[in-house]
């Protein structure tokens, strides 16, 4: 039997959510759009200074919005990059666009930002950079071939609340910034905002309305119910408030893992996790790359043997069952690489120091 069972995530709760969520109730008005929702959009405006936030249910939603707001029309091209979720690639997808996928870089599973110019085409509108673990995509190089080919910029933020650029938060950088875990959609061009509003609230004015501005609402453009309840709205406030504590936490751990695991990285059996100078880390999670397929099997199983879960991630999109029938003969290698040999460690705020000693001592064990 093993000492512990550790598993790869565990949602840490600040204690705060069941009085929010009881006070949202109380305040009557639950269906969304309410006093939490109007918190969260706050606490982003304000924190990050980020021009319109308007809180989704997921990220995958923010994602459909940001294509709406694209206006993509059947055949357009988005460049994408293969190492990602899904929903990066789907929300474009949906509208009817075709979907030029990105290798990434050979330091880091982000997006080659070299490789984006050759990729463009008289159909290009939209590139979607990914900043992976939260490290960001070099947004200069992004933004100045965004400018001069003239295409919009969608920054897959989903784990990169609290992460910089150059001093400038992810997600508002680009002209629409999607976060995931705490779900929230930020739009850094004014000229998006009154759309995205409307397209948030199913197609209709209601926003308005509430506001007073108009008195009565209707259907003015396409949506869908992007909305959050204020139930929602409640919880992810609860962990806004936390959000600093949380960060020095996960910073500890992600610090320790990589002080830790420097030194069986002579070995040459995984390489670390690269931060590129121009970027901040959020400790959004930590991984490994191994050398290769098996030495990471290996790991993987090794691991579980001694109860600790530890997980692959991203499968390439371009060799998806979905994808790959549409794609013509380009080799996508280092994505297929990260597919193959990135690892990722249990890492959430209440692991232990001892859960941590023992993780350490089950990584760095190699049979002779
Ligand atoms: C890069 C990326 N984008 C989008 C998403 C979707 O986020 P959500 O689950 O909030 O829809 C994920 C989720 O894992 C992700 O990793």
């Amino acid at each position: 039997m093993n000492k512990y069972i550790i598993p790869f995530n565990k949602p840490y709760l600040t204690g705060k959510e069941l009085d929010h969520i009881k006070d949202a109730v109380a305040r009557g008005k639950i269906s969304g759009n309410g006093y939490y929702t109007q918190k969260c959009h706050e606490f982003f405006q304000e924190r990050y200074g980020f021009k319109k936030c308007l809180l989704t249910t997921s990220c995958t939603d923010a994602l459909e919005m940001a294509a709406i707001l694209c206006d993509i029309q059947p055949g357009d091209e988005v460049i994408v990059p293969s190492y990602t979720f899904v929903s990066t690639a789907n929300a474009f997808v949906l509208r009817g666009a075709k979907i030029v996928f990105a290798d990434s870089r050979k330091d880091h599973p982000g997006i080659d930002e070299s490789k984006i110019e050759s990729l463009i085409t008289s159909r290009t509108k939209v590139v979607v950079p990914v900043h992976y673990a939260g490290i960001a995509c070099d947004m200069d190089i992004i933004m100045d071939i965004a400018n001069r080919h003239n295409i919009l910029v969608v920054e897959d933020a989903a784990q990169s609340i609290d992460s910089f650029y150059k001093g400038k938060p992810l997600g508002g950088i680009g002209h629409f910034g999607c976060f995931s875990f705490h779900e929230t959609k930020n739009i850094n061009d004014e000229r998006f905002c009154k759309r995205a509003e409307i397209i948030w609230e199913k197609g209709t004015n209601r926003a308005e309305f509430f506001r007073g501005e108009v008195n009565k609402y209707g259907w003015v453009d396409i949506g869908s119910s992007f909305l959050p309840s204020e139930i929602t709205a409640a919880f992810l406030f609860a962990q806004l408030e936390q959000l600093d504590t949380i960060q020095n936490q996960r910073e500890g751990i992600w610090e320790e893992y990589n002080n830790r695991l420097k030194q069986i990285k002579e070995k040459g059996l995984f390489k670390l996790p690269v931060i590129p100078p121009y970027a901040t880390n959020n400790a959004h999670m930590f991984y490994l790359v191994f050398n290769n397929l098996e030495l990471r099997s290996e790991k993987i199983k090794s691991l579980l043997e001694n109860g600790i879960l530890s997980v692959f991630h991203y499968l390439s999109l371009h060799k998806s069952l979905f994808y790959r029938g549409k794609l013509v003969g380009r080799e996508l290698p280092e994505s297929d690489r990260y597919s193959d040999c990135l690892l990722r460690l249990p890492f959430f705020y209440e692991l232990t120091n001892e859960h941590f000693e023992y993780i350490i001592n089950k990584i760095t064990y190699y049979k002779k």
